[in-house]
């Protein structure tokens, strides 16, 4: 087992400068992306005039992209003038990485994991093995999943001193906050992971991260509910587990209802990964600094907790509670229109510019779990909402479609977990796509510490005249 402490990173453009990272295995690493972008066809370049200047400049173009820092060239005569920048406050078009693991094409509709259709893996692959999918870039075999499954069971238990740590909050705290927090305490017990160049290491704590995320979750749970922590049983499935450690009582097995857990494993599936989302760009944000990856994965469970992200299915519910009565609907689609009642949470994304995939899969898996608790005046207010913001103009003309999070909420309501719980549920399947997405950014050659640009628009120098008439503090 190596010393804590972390290892020297691979030398950036050598192929062959892997460190600790390979050192464990003796194939080029399956995690890392191309070295180098994809050639530009000759002569694939933009042509950029300075009116400036009136110098032209030629940028070549690979990867469809230009490459921000060639922008740098690009400037007058003033000494102190360092080139131009790109300015994208919001990434609205801006490429942070080249990445193998998700494509999303939005104004198709279409989501694909290393390349296999979201809707195929949803009928018939688990949970766990699009997590080894994701990281690994092909489906595991017989044996690669039963040694996976294996192990992710053997590390479901978590230190007895997290009990410590969780019953430290209140009864009533957010379990988003207890899952980030906790997640983060989990480099405390688990120094060596700080070597993030050593591939044991990381397959360690990427195997830890998938096995205790779901353990915390539910003790998460039931400290919000009073209830004694149940331990894992090692005896179930992943998605069996969970719900075990959620819901069992003083049954010597808890048997889950089978339709809840495939469902929750549907549902985990299509959140495994989102390509670059907020929270992934947290992470890889984060992990960029080579910190360690149970700190760099808190960051996405952070962002996640928004009500822009996976804080949505949330509000969305919270959203119908408030509409109370399908009557209520036109009225309260008037109020998003006229920008005084909020958004309509669970409409809009920023890269699906049709019907998100996901939602389509999400609504038919809500109508099987309706089947067992029964139809509720919540789905009747649901599908009244689509059915009006479909049709209206205001909605239609900024194609804006129902996205994952416009029904995973009334599926987990179904289910009984609680409106705070709804996000936790999405951490933890999210854990598998920030997992894969961290090792890929740490073994591109071309990624460095994700440090933004500026544009200053503060005062010019000045001189320092207090305000203060007392010295001192
Ligand atoms: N309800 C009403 N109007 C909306 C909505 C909405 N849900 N979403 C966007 N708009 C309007 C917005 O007001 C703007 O109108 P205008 O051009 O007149 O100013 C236009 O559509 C473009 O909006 P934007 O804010 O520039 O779009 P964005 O790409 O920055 O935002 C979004 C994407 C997902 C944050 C946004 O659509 C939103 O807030 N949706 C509701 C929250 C939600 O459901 N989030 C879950 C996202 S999917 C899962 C996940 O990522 O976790």
């Amino acid at each position: 087992m190596p010393k804590s402490g972390t290892t020297a990173p691979p030398k950036k453009n050598s192929t062959k400068a892997t460190s600790s990272a390979t050192k464990n295995s003796a194939k080029p690493s399956a995690h890392a992306v191309p070295a180098t972008a994809a050639a530009a066809p000759s002569g694939s370049a933009l042509e950029i005039k300075d009116t400036r200047t009136n110098k032209t400049y030629t940028v070549p173009i690979a990867d469809d992209a230009l490459r921000a820092p060639d922008l740098k060239k690009i400037k007058t005569d003033d000494p102190d003038d360092l080139g131009l920048v790109s300015y994208d406050p919001a990434f609205l078009n801006t490429a942070s990485c080249r990445s193998a693991i998700t494509f999303i094409d939005g104004d198709k509709g279409i989501l694909r994991y290393r390349g296999y259709p979201i809707e195929q893996l949803a009928e018939g692959a688990t949970f766990l093995e699009v997590a080894w999918l994701l990281r690994h870039g092909e489906l595991p075999t017989q044996q690669e999943y039963d040694q996976f499954v294996h192990d992710v069971t053997f590390h479901t238990y978590v230190h007895e001193n997290f009990r410590k740590f969780l019953e430290g909050f209140r009864y009533d705290a957010h379990p988003m906050a207890m899952l980030n927090s906790s997640i983060a305490g989990l480099a405390s017990f688990y120094p060596s992971s700080r070597n993030i160049f050593d591939e044991t290491e990381r397959n360690i704590s990427i195997i830890r991260l998938l096995a205790k995320t779901p353990t915390i979750a539910a003790f998460s749970y039931r400290h919000v509910k009073g209830l004694p922590f149940v331990y894992p049983d090692n005896r179930l499935s992943y998605v069996e587990n969970f719900l075990s450690m959620i819901a069992r009582m003083s049954e010597s097995k808890y048997e889950a209802n089978p339709i809840f857990t495939r469902a929750l494993e549907i549902l985990f599936i299509l959140h495994a990964d989102h390509e670059q989302n907020a929270s992934t760009n947290a992470v890889r944000s984060v992990g960029s600094s080579h910190v360690d990856p149970f700190s760099a994965v808190s960051a996405g469970v952070a962002a996640l907790f928004g009500p822009l992200h996976g804080g949505a299915n949330e509000q969305v519910l919270r959203m119908i509670t408030e509409i109370g009565n399908v009557r209520n609907v036109p009225k309260f689609i008037e109020s998003v229109k006229s920008g005084q009642g909020g958004r309509l949470m669970g409409f809009g994304h920023r890269v699906y510019k049709s019907y998100d995939p996901g939602a389509k899969i999400v609504k038919k898996l809500a109508d099987d779990v309706l089947k067992v608790v029964g139809v509720d005046k919540d789905l009747e207010i649901a599908l009244e909402l689509e059915r009006i913001a479909l049709s209206d103009e205001y909605f239609t003309s900024r194609k804006l479609y129902p996205n994952v999070d416009f029904y995973t909420g009334l599926i987990y309501r179904s289910m009984a977990f609680p409106v705070d719980f709804f996000t936790v549920l999405f951490a933890i399947a999210r854990m598998a796509g920030w997992l894969a997405q961290w090792e890929e950014m740490l073994l591109d050659k071309e990624q460095k510490i994700a440090r933004p640009r500026q544009i200053y628009i503060g005062p010019a120098e000045r001189a320092y005249r207090t305000k203060l008439t007392k010295k001192g503090n």
